[in-house]
């Protein structure tokens, strides 16, 4: 900044106030939720589709084993909140099953916190993800109707003690889904492309046409494209993956077939004055009213040319029996728009320090403002956490500065995506891999060939709303205190010799009443509606999997006599209890108290201690 800017900058601190502090950040008060153009072609009613978005996001019969819903690794301020069998262990660093405890954080460990080229005192390659599915074979719809029928794979290479089993584990850390609608693309690859096709994340590298359309009793194999729809890409993802949710080898139609006959949520408890789906809510304590199935919401929401025809179509053009009907065949589709109108409605603008921004100057204390300067300042963390999304991958830079920025020595690279040393290139390389038709997911590599890119171990830069309940942090879990995070990035990074790293990283000497100050300041950017889970963070209740039940230390009970299942190690459950409109009465707990197991007497929610009622 040249010296007539600085003076600018120093009397609009002077004579404008909170707000004029706030100038690259902001309230999100201020940002509009991104919105698809032409949803109209697809929707019909878009109340119909929120709520059918959150009752599959909440619904555990959506996963293959009729437990796994999207909600078990987002169900606390959207992220996850578990810590036994929750490592992602390629190495067999750790005990599969293994319970986390506070002295296993960092996972780097250094002699001086403030100096990466101390002794290390630790490293290695897990990774704090979320339990998954276990590894099982799909064998077609179960009996039930509310689970895939299946049996167990085999022995799973690292997710296994003595022949038994324990629930799979994802290879990064849970990012939270609230206020996620307003990132330009998705995941902390970016892999989920803005531009949804209607099947895969992958945006136009699927150049398929991936639904059927209805006109004058005809069906066409038609193609989708949807801009502004990275959160449908991304739902689109997990349903088939043999880690999260899926027996592996099933397919959408058939998950289509079964979720569509269902009423939606029959396991699990509805608050009557849910914010979405009171209105909808059984009487009897479970699920929504016998009148309603899911393919009743989708024929509300949707368009009848993507679901009226009563034809019979096979599940591909080559596989010859005609066993789906239109709605079964284009469930995808529904189920990724749903979700992604549903998490449109997530969106977390009124902490203190949006309210701080919008001119209330009373709404942070001195020691946080005294933190917001030095986030804005000496801290460097605005080159990356900025906007009021404070996330540089959010839309509003993306419309300002395009897809692709200049990023360090002369190269280019996807804006918001940078590398800051949290682990070596190679172990994960982040946007610079590819996707299943073998386009890139970096948009810089797609459309600059031949440029020099600065995209190898770069990860979206994640917002800092809500932070203070959604440890552990970073990509690999590896974090679990914002104090440890100040400290990473007050050494400089991690690992540094790798290169690529993004401009800030680098050592910061702060002074340890600023790394308080920034701490302070990065509490202030929780909103209270997400603290006690008011609408419309509010939520049907949820069994979630919390390791597995040992006879021995070390030795696993399997789960049951089902031969199908005798690889399998019986689970532990955890109560995430219903809660409507109105909120709990205690604030949610965060990482480090679970850590220490604080709380549990009733002054936090969510302490994963509560008995589980799901039948
Ligand atoms: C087994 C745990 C698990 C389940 C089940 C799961 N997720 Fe996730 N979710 C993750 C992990 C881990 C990531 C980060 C993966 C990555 O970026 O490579 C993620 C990423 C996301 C993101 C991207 C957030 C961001 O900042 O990039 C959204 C949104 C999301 N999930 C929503 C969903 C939805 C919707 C479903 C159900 C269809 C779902 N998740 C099911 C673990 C899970
Ligand atoms: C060069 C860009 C850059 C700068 C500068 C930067 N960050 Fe980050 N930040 C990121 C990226 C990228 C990640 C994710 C990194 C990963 O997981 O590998 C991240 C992650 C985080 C996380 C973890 C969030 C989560 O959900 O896991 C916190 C907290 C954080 N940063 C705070 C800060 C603070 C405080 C500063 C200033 C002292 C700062 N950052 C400076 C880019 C940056």
């Amino acid at each position: 900044m040249d010296a007539r800017g600085r003076t600018l900058v120093v009397l609009m601190i002077a004579i404008g106030g909170p707000a004029a502090w706030c100038q690259n950040l902001g309230s999100l008060k201020n940002v509009s939720v991104p919105k698809a153009p032409n949803l109209e072609r697809y929707v019909r009613d878009q109340d119909a589709l929120i709520a059918l978005g959150k009752a599959l996001f909440w619904d555990m019969q959506v996963g293959s084993d009729g437990r796994v819903a999207c909600a078990t690794c987002h169900f606390h301020a959207g992220a996850d909140h578990r810590v036994q069998n929750q490592l992602f262990n390629p190495l067999d660093s750790f005990r599969p099953n293994y319970t986390l405890t506070p002295k296993d954080f960092p996972f780097h460990m250094l002699s001086n916190v403030e100096d990466n080229r101390s002794t290390l005192l630790r490293d290695t390659v897990q990774a704090a993800g979320s339990a998954g599915v276990f590894r099982r074979m799909f064998s077609d719809l179960g009996a039930d109707g509310i689970s895939d029928d299946g049996f167990d794979a085999g022995d799973a290479p690292a997710f296994s003690v003595g022949g038994i089993n324990v629930r799979q584990v994802t290879g990064r850390n849970t990012p939270t889904a609230i206020n996620a609608v307003f990132y330009f693309r998705n995941f902390w690859d970016g892999r989920a492309s803005n531009i949804f096709t209607g099947l895969t994340p992958f945006g136009d590298s699927d150049p398929r046409p991936n639904v059927l359309a209805e006109s004058n009793g005809q069906l066409t194999a038609e193609r989708v494209r949807l801009e502004n729809s990275s959160l449908a890409s991304q739902a689109v993802g997990p349903p088939m993956s043999s880690v999260e949710m899926s027996y592996d080898g099933r397919t959408w139609p058939k998950l289509g077939k079964r979720i569509l006959a269902l009423r939606p949520l029959a396991l699990q408890k509805v608050a009557p004055d849910d914010s979405v789906l009171g209105p909808f809510a059984g009487r009897e304590g479970r699920g929504l009213l016998p009148e309603h199935t899911y393919l009743g919401f989708v024929q509300a929401a949707f368009q009848p040319q993507y679901w009226r025809s009563s034809e019979l179509v096979a599940a591909a053009p080559a596989s010859g029996s005609r066993d789906f009907t239109q709605a079964e065949f284009n469930f995808a589709l529904f189920f990724g728009l749903a979700i992604q109108a549903y998490e449109a409605t997530l969106v977390s603008d009124d902490s203190r320090f949006d309210r701080f921004s919008e001119g209330d100057g009373g709404a942070l204390t001195v020691l946080e403002q005294a933190g917001l300067r030095v986030f804005q300042g000496s801290g460097r963390c605005t080159f990356c956490h900025v906007g009021p999304e404070f996330s540089g991958a959010s839309f509003t830079s993306v419309l300002q500065r395009g897809a692709v920025q200049p990023a360090r020595n002369g190269t280019v690279a996807d804006t918001g995506f940078f590398r800051t040393g949290v682990r070596p290139i190679a172990a994960d390389s982040g946007l610079d891999a590819r996707d299943d038709f073998g386009k890139p997911f970096s948009v810089a590599a797609v459309q600059n060939a031949g440029a020099s890119l600065g995209i190898r171990g770069a990860f979206k830069t994640p917002t800092l709303r809500n932070v203070e309940f959604t440890g552990p942090f970073f990509h690999n879990g590896g974090q679990a205190t914002l104090e440890q995070v100040v400290e990473f990035y007050n050494r400089g990074g991690d690992y540094i010799d790798d290169g690529n790293l993004g401009r800030g990283i680098r050592r910061l000497n702060l002074s340890s009443g600023d790394r308080a100050a920034l701490v302070a300041f990065m509490k202030s950017l929780s909103d209270d509606r997400v603290r006690f889970e008011r609408a419309p963070f509010d939520h049907p209740e949820l069994c979630v999997p919390a390791g597995h039940m040992e006879i021995l230390p070390n030795v696993l009970q399997p789960q049951s006599a089902d031969p199908r299942f005798r690889l399998s190690a019986a689970d532990k459950w955890a109560a995430v209890p219903v809660v409507g409109r109105r909120g709990n009465a205690a604030p949610l707990q965060t990482f480090d108290e679970l850590l220490i197991g604080a709380g549990a007497d009733g002054s936090r929610a969510h302490t994963m201690t509560e008995a589980c009622t799901v039948p």
